[in-house]
């Protein structure tokens, strides 16, 4: 059972107790509406309560059954509402701390509510690309009034329920609780209060008008519109608003559930409700059991006050963590420091620091040059130059003075976890902790395991970067780590079509309309051409077989790394960012072709996107078949949160299984035909040809 039933007195109080939120999974409908079979047979009561054990009042669906048959098994939720409505006796919801989504539809289907202050009131299914589907978009306007209640189905935010109870002529509660505490108790007195009014009032019958509806839904849509670019949901909000205003209840309630339906079938839906899953899912490894004891972090070092330095710092100051910073030299450390006090400041500028709250950070921000005053911090990050002579120095010396237990990090974004650890006597202690720049900004971290990293190291890892709010997703060790190892792919690929005939503006446009941030070439000159420009030298004899298109090098050649020299794939006019497209890089890349004997071609959008996400993919897929990643909602994950992938795609593997993973191979099997192209690196990962001989999806 996931719900209580007791009798007070002339009361009957159904408590649904189905943690963490009370989700209305089916067990819970099934006790919801024995209890109310029950409360209504007993003749000794007069009136009964409905609220939630623990944390919650109920958080609408429960996640545990999405997709599965028992979501929508009877009894439904629109049956348990019906069977609300329908009782003999008053029903009476007594709300406190969460009432969302189904759940708040629940306590509408009641005929009366009563609710603790301080209670998050939410309708948020448009963050999953859906509609309430439960009588929300049809009720709520009856209680709060249209404009308020289309704002919350809108936005999905939540709204405190003594706002909402201090709305003029608000018919959402009946009552407001003196507080938390005293809710069940004055629950019961209004139970018994109304315990014999009748008939029993419902929402159903309210009346649900605005005065100038025409206008109000017109600008309404106009503004939804050009906010909710790639997302059908936030319109189909307003439609059904607008058919409580103009429909009878019953034929809005079809309306609506039509409109839910069809949303659950859209791609977009689909993608927003597979980040929902993937970002719970990438906090767990599958080795590592949910209640591995944590070593305990109190304070952090950095070592390197650069680029990455600084904002790795930054967050755990945020989270009121004690840093020190260490650096080479007194100037490094000045120079870091007053990076992370300009950061401040431009917050401070824009209103979003409070000066005490930016004093207090930076009283936890201590700087040095001596080793020795790391010693007793639970964890050091380093992140010295990117070059394995000097990180070996580093962490010889950190095994040598940090305290045992300590765990040492590497925020190295290409070397060998497995070779760092073993500089040290300690490798279980080892771990990699890549951030993305700007580290205080970006909210990916790829904590990488290594061959010897204890399952209570990466437990505490996983916790803090919720505690400094970054997204984790565990990579295993190889060169990359999940996202670099990919975007090279995608980067050799921008590389051919401007060989084969494409310009670096198409390239970027055509992406940027599949819905990525920002192209390949504008982000090279944005990170820095020449980063990628060192990583090539290094990698020349390491990978000597790898293919790809030599223009990159040309053009760092030239000195044009970027946003940082004034001229990279783009030219920018001093002090400006915006790319204007070089005729000097266009002849460059025209001498280029002919020297390499290509005749140009037109290029389609549709190859372009193509080749450069399902470049992704294919990579993505031996990925995971090496097991480098633990599941494809993982490398969703890291694309969504660390390279600007479209939310409205999912990801690149939801992606691909949108697309069908057959079609994604045959497209995989042209390229392969392409002279110019990599046939090699275009044979199917052998992990989707398995997929599409089974006829499954990387998403299961
Ligand atoms: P950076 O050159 O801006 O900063 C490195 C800092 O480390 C410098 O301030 C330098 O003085 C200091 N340093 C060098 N050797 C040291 C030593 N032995 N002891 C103490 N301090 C020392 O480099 P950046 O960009 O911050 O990169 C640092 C690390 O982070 C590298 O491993 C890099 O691959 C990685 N990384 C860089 C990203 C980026 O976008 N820049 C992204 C993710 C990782």
């Amino acid at each position: 059972m996931t719900a209580e039933y007791k009798v007070h007195g002339d009361v009957a109080v159904i408590t649904m107790n189905n943690p963490p939120v009370n989700g209305l999974g089916l067990a819970t409908r099934v006790a919801l509406t024995q209890g109310l079979e029950k409360a209504n047979a007993d003749g000794s009561v007069k009136a009964i309560v409905i609220t939630g054990a623990g944390k919650a009042f109920s958080g609408g669906a429960d996640i545990k059954e999405f997709g599965t048959p028992k979501a929508v098994a009877e009894p439904n939720l629109l049956s348990v509402i019906l069977a609300m409505e329908n009782s003999s006796k008053p029903v009476v919801a007594a709300i406190h701390s969460v009432a969302m989504g189904g759940g708040l539809e629940l306590s509408l289907g009641c005929h009366y509510r009563i609710a603790a202050p301080g209670a998050n009131i939410a309708l948020p299914e448009v963050k999953l690309g859906l509609i309430p589907g439960a009588g929300g978009t049809q009720r709520l306007p009856r209680v709060l009034g249209v404009e308020t209640a289309l704002n919350m189905i809108v936005s999905g935010e939540p709204v405190k329920s003594e706002l909402l109870a201090q709305q003029p002529g608000q018919k959402l509660f009946d009552k407001m609780a003196s507080s938390a505490q005293a809710l069940q108790e004055e629950a019961l007195a209004f139970a018994r209060s109304v315990a014999d009014t009748r008939p029993l009032p419902l929402v159903r019958n309210l009346p649900c008008k605005h005065p100038q509806g025409d206008a109000y839904f017109q600008f309404a849509r106009n503004m939804v519109k050009g906010m909710a670019k790639n997302f059908p949901a936030p319109v189909k909000c307003v439609d059904a608003v607008e058919f409580a205003t103009r429909k009878k209840f019953d034929e809005g309630m079809t309306l609506e559930r039509e409109i839910f339906t069809n949303l659950m079938f859209t791609p977009e839906s689909r993608a927003l409700r597979h980040i929902f899953m993937a970002e719970r899912a990438a906090s767990k490894i599958p080795d590592v059991p949910e209640d591995t004891p944590q070593r305990e972090i109190k304070a952090v070092a950095v070592i390197g006050a650069g680029t990455m330095g600084g904002g790795i710092s930054m967050n755990f100051l945020n989270a009121g963590i004690p840093v020190t910073i260490l650096e080479m030299k007194q100037e490094a450390l000045d120079r870091g420091i007053s990076t992370i006090r300009k950061n401040y400041e431009a917050q401070i500028k824009k209103g979003k620091l409070k000066q005490d709250k930016y004093e207090q950070r930076m009283s936890l921000l201590k700087t040095t040059l001596d080793y020795q005053d790391l010693a007793q911090a639970d964890l050091v990050i380093e992140a010295v130059f990117e070059e394995m002579g000097v990180k070996q120095k580093v962490f010889e010396t950190l095994d040598g003075v940090m305290k045992k237990g300590a765990i040492l990090a590497s925020n190295t974004s290409t070397l060998d976890v497995n070779k760092i650890a073993a500089f040290t006597k300690r490798p279980q202690d080892v771990v990699g902790m890549h951030f993305f720049s700007p580290a205080n900004v970006m909210k990916l971290l790829e904590v990488v395991r290594g061959g010897k990293t204890a399952k209570d190291v990466l437990a505490t890892v996983m916790q803090l970067a919720k505690k400094i709010k970054k997204t984790a997703v565990v990579s295993g060790v190889c060169d990359g780590f999940i996202g670099n190892r990919m975007i090279e792919q995608y980067s050799r690929q921008a590389g051919f079509l401007l060989d084969e005939g494409a310009t670096p503006q198409q390239v970027d446009k055509a992406i940027e309309k599949f819905g990525f941030a920002m192209g390949p070439f504008r982000m090279g000159d944005l990170a820095g051409n020449d980063i990628g420009w060192a990583i090539r030298k290094r990698r020349a004899t390491e990978r000597a077989d790898m293919k790809y298109s030599r223009t990159a090098d040309k053009l760092c050649e030239l000195g044009r790394f970027g946003q940082k020299t004034g001229a990279g794939w783009y030219d920018y006019q001093a002090g400006k960012r915006d790319a204007i497209p070089s005729k000097l890089v266009e002849d460059m890349i025209a001498a280029h072709r002919k020297e390499l004997g290509i005749e140009p071609r037109k290029i389609s959008d549709e190859e372009i996107v193509q080749r450069l996400v399902y470049a992704l993919v294919n990579e993505g897929a031996h990925i995971l078949e090496e097991g480098i990643a633990s599941r494809a909602s993982d490398i969703d994950m890291v694309y969504l949160t660390g390279y600007g992938f479209p939310i409205h795609r999912g990801g690149p593997m939801l992606y691909a299984d949108q697309v069908g993973l057959f079609n994604v191979m045959q497209a995989m099997k042209r390229f392969q035909q392409n002279p110019r192209d990599d046939a090699k690196f275009w044979e199917p990962a052998p992990l989707i040809k398995r997929l599409v001989a089974e006829g499954k999806t990387f998403n299961g």
